[in-house]
């Protein structure tokens, strides 16, 4: 393998398995500063790209309530604002790349803009935004009091969402218009300094993002969300995507987001394609299977298909559990990347459906045996779906420590991974030094002062 993969750590502002483990149920955990300061400086020692922290509104609901197994097991539920913890981790780290979730539903776009510029600083550039619709729609609209929009409306909004937030960054400052100039007492230069002037389907503007221009300018623009139209969003902005599934869809997915990336002039390889993959180790092949069976008997079908609930607002429990998902319950307005990727000829019956969330949830079959069974089982997945690297789920205790201690070094014995983090910011992590800014064929490029159409 030639190319270098990128790493990226995920975790979720929720609660992980370690309240349930006997003797551990008050550990520090996810309401703690100090878990997080921790998990960061773990990451940045063992010199992955990122710190990937996914968040949502939303929360398991069927029929308009929220769903009693999700509260009493903390299925997708009990949750901080990840965002919250950006500028914290920022001050506890120095190389780390810092990645985050605002769903283009939850916030406005200059207030989104400006968070992450405002982060950009405070981590001298190693800010990632996470642009999704969201995860389990339903509930946050409930939340919200709003009607919940139809899935590709949503798409659209995001589309529109994140125009503007591009105008905001790139459009309102010129490269040299932050003076700063005591002798001349010129702080900014008025003729540098721009409105943005937006008239979109969903959200207009006439105005300056005030925030100075960050080492980034733009954050890393990230995507999760793999249906059809997930995958056009992705292609036109993303420049790293996150992708769970099976490797034949994994191919598929791949394949399909560079040929619409190329098709837009971006090039086949603008988009760094992120497996989410878990990897489940141990000191023998035998030992490591145990352990994933133990864990996936303690899973009941209840809380499989209250996970299922959340990522696409379906009762699965309530289908006849030997046929495939009938057609009339696949369309759902919730996500829809977990309903499309169990459709189709091949399509598994309902009980298959659950049995495949009990074992690896939303996120795939885990990496399974000894350090080099797993890294042999991880190498072939990349060659066989063409991606770019791993966003590696914690292990069933909520921690990383396996992963840096065991699988990290098995990766850099074996050269596929970089020794050093070229370049101070996530770009250059992800692009190579001297790529902290957006690339010209990005469509954000087209709204710099030098080269912009509008206003
Ligand atoms: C690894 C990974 C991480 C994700 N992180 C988030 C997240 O932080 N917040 C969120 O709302 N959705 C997240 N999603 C996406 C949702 O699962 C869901 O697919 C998406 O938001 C809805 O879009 P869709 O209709 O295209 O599926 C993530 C997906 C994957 C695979």
């Amino acid at each position: 393998m030639t190319k270098k993969l990128a790493i990226g750590m995920f975790q979720n502002g929720r609660a992980r398995g370690t309240w349930k483990i006997p003797g551990r149920e008050h550990e520090p955990n996810f309401t703690d500063l100090d878990y997080w300061i921790d998990l960061a400086r773990k990451c940045e020692a063992a010199g992955a790209d990122f710190l990937f922290l996914a968040d949502s509104y939303g929360y398991p609901t069927l029929g308009g309530t929220v769903v009693p197994t999700a509260v009493e097991r903390d299925v997708q539920f009990s949750t901080v604002d990840s965002q919250m913890l950006m500028s914290a981790l920022a001050a506890a780290t120095s190389t780390l790349g810092l990645v985050t979730t605002v769903s283009t539903m939850a916030e406005k776009p200059p207030i989104v803009a400006r968070q992450y510029r405002t982060l950009d600083h405070l981590s001298k550039g190693r800010i990632g935004w996470n642009i999704v619709t969201g995860s389990a729609q339903a509930g946050s609209a409930l939340l919200f009091g709003e009607p919940l929009m139809p899935h590709d409306d949503r798409y659209a909004l995001a589309d529109d969402h994140v125009q503007l937030s591009l105008k905001l960054w790139e459009g309102c400052w010129a490269d040299d218009a932050f003076v700063r100039d005591a002798a001349t007492a010129v702080w900014a230069d008025p003729e540098r300094v721009r409105e943005v002037v937006h008239d979109g389907p969903f959200f207009s503007s006439r105005g300056v993002l005030v925030t100075p221009p960050s080492p980034q300018v733009t954050p890393t623009l990230f995507q999760a969300g793999a249906s059809s139209a997930g995958r056009e969003l992705a292609a036109t902005y993303a420049e790293a995507v996150f992708l769970a599934a099976e490797s034949k869809a994994l191919a598929e997915q791949i394949g399909d987001i560079r040929r619409r990336s190329e098709a837009k002039g971006r090039g086949r390889d603008a988009v760094k394609c992120l497996i989410a993959g878990t990897f489940r180790v141990a000191d023998t092949e035998e030992e490591a299977i145990a352990a994933h069976e133990a864990q996936i008997a303690e899973i009941s079908l209840e809380f499989a298909a209250t996970t299922y609930a959340y990522f696409t607002g379906i009762d699965l429990l309530s289908l006849d559990l030997d046929k495939p998902m009938p057609a009339s319950a696949a369309d759902t307005d919730n996500g829809r990347t977990n309903v499309e990727r169990f459709l189709g000829p091949d399509a598994p019956t309902v009980r298959e459906i659950l049995e495949e969330f009990r074992a690896n949830g939303v996120m795939g079959k885990p990496f399974l045996g000894t350090v080099e069974q797993a890294v042999d089982q991880a190498l072939a997945l990349i060659e066989e779906t063409d991606a770019d690297g791993f966003l590696v789920q914690p292990d069933p205790d909520g921690g990383h420590d396996l992963f840096f201690e065991k699988v990290m070094p098995e990766l850099r014995r074996r050269g596929v991974i970089k020794d050093d983090l070229p370049g101070g910011t996530l770009r250059e992590h992800l692009f190579g030094e001297g790529q902290a800014r957006l690339p010209d064929t990005h469509p954000g490029a087209a709204f710099r002062q030098e080269a912009r159409t509008f206003a």
